[in-house]
């Protein structure tokens, strides 16, 4: 697409533009069965996460056109328990004099009994110079949205580049705070801090200060909380290398814990940044506090600058399931899908059997669409694990390497050749002598709890329908495996 093309309204799609698009997703074997996917075009990061009037509220970046990064607009979907989704169309329309060039990510808060909306609005001179605006939209109890006249950052502080965006908002006291990812003039990422009494006038309070530094050349989507007495900055670095196991997507999603922020100093005391994933696809994180106090977590199932196969089909990209986040052992986020999940449950089937260097089938297991439990016990193999949506000529292989104590996931023969950009192998470490897989599995996704969410790997795949089949395998040994399926 042009430049042109790609920053323009729904409404100027030429005629029959948006009824192609349709016909072609509609012929797409990858569409997704439960998770949250745009109707057309581009799904990215995951937006005004909010519980407000008793329903989960989840908006999206969407451009409906195609499946580059054009005029973003904010995808409305709700629903009141996590694990049904009601589509409410279009959130928010960007095009305005302070969202020109779209309506980028922000998050959402309850004030006066209106859910009010703070999201970057992205406007572009006629040198192409970039103008972030941070602008408010306010959603009424009958689900209206309006957006101000005038945004509530107007300007860029000195000391900071363009690339100024993503807020996300919380209260503290009597006071609203949100934390904005930035670019220093020097190049390098990080977090800065603003604070207002209503939400409307914002004062610029300064950077968050943490002990990485440098660390990548931009942070998006920065989010700030706190859970069971510790502080959590969860962020989206750009600009780290690969060092062996970590980092090795184009770009990553993690986060650092510590002591709770000091927002008199903007002092953040805490440990080393972790990866969120073990995966492949995963950007963008953002949470909400549940009203029984869960701080619950969605992310976009997908990679800035990373091509999908299913781009030549009209659409691309979807979120994760919703995750709920615990602490374990004052350091380490364990993420576990939502119990309400469970809801989605069908048809059941479960088995129980010792593998000995062999690889079984599971006879009445195949499906491209449900969510399976996995554990394994008592083994001495070198290699043990599952392959899902395969055939014979395809597979995903999740397994754990006991002799390099690693958990890897392997999509080398999952189906449509990925993005070379992103590859198609990781491993984490894991020292484990029971193993549970959790998995969940739709047409073109997986995402794998490993030990209740000690680790998590999240990835696409694009596999041909066909490839239902499951297997057990082990080599170099035996294991016991006992196995539970149900359809979605
Ligand atoms: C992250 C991001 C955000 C931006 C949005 C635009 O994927 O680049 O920083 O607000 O996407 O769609």
């Amino acid at each position: 697409m042009t430049r042109e093309e790609k920053y323009r309204l729904i409404e100027q799609a030429r005629p029959g533009e948006l009824e192609k698009l349709r016909a072609q997703v509609g012929l797409s074997p990858w569409r997704q069965s439960y998770h949250i996917q745009a109707p057309t075009g581009l799904l990215n990061d995951p937006n005004g996460f909010a519980y407000y009037q008793g329903e989960y509220h989840l908006f999206y970046q969407w451009f409906p056109l195609g499946t580059e990064h054009g005029m973003k607009y904010w995808y409305h979907m709700k629903s009141s328990d996590l694990a049904a989704w009601e589509d409410l169309g279009i959130g928010i329309t960007p095009g305005g004099p302070y969202d020109s060039h779209g309506a980028y990510s922000g998050s959402a808060i309850e004030k006066d009994g209106k859910l009010n909306l703070l999201y970057t609005g992205n406007t572009r001179d006629e040198t192409w110079t970039r103008h972030p605006y941070q602008c408010l939209a306010i959603m009424d109890a009958g689900g209206r949205i309006a957006k101000l006249d005038r945004p509530v950052i107007s300007s860029v502080p000195p000391g900071y580049t363009d690339h100024f965006r993503d807020p996300k908002v919380w209260k503290s006291g009597e006071a609203y705070y949100c934390v904005i990812g930035a670019q220093r003039t020097d190049l390098t990422g990080c977090a800065v801090l603003f604070r207002s009494k209503d939400l409307l006038d914002w004062t610029f309070m300064g950077e968050m200060k943490t002990g990485l530094s440098p660390f990548g050349y931009m942070w998006e989507c920065p989010d700030y909380f706190e859970l069971n007495g510790s502080g959590v900055l969860v962020f989206s670095p750009q600009g780290l290398e690969a060092d062996e196991d970590l980092y090795n997507n184009i770009y990553q999603t993690g986060y650092v814990i510590g002591k709770p922020l000091d927002l008199a100093t903007r002092e953040f005391r805490h440990r080393a940044f972790q990866e969120l994933d073990r995966g492949f696809d995963f950007y963008a994180a953002q949470t909400t506090l549940g009203p029984d106090g869960r701080r619950i977590l969605v992310a976009w199932m997908g990679l800035p600058d990373v091509a999908y196969p299913t781009d030549t089909q009209g659409w691309s990209g979807c979120l994760t399931i919703p995750r709920q986040l615990t602490i374990r052992g004052g350091n380490k986020l364990i993420q576990q899908p939502v119990p309400e999940l469970a809801k989605l449950r069908k048809t059941r089937s479960s088995a129980e059997l010792t593998v000995t260097d062999e690889v079984v089938r599971l006879n009445g297991f195949d499906g491209t669409s449900y969510e399976l439990i996995c554990e394994i016990s008592k083994f001495d193999a070198e290699q043990l694990g599952l392959e899902f949506r395969a055939s014979d000529h395809e597979k995903t292989v999740l397994k754990y390497d006991r002799v390099l104590k690693k958990v890897i996931l392997d999509r080398t023969l999952s189906g449509r050749a990925m993005d070379e950009v992103n590859g198609n192998v990781r491993r984490c470490g894991l020292v484990a002598d029971n193993l549970k897989f959790h998995l969940f599995v739709d047409a073109s996704s997986v995402e794998i709890f490993v030990n209740d969410g000690e680790e998590v790997f999240t990835g696409r795949i694009f596999p041909d329908p066909a490839s239902k089949e499951i297997r057990l395998f082990c080599s170099g040994g035996s294991a016991e495996f006992r196995v539970c399926k149900w359809d979605i």
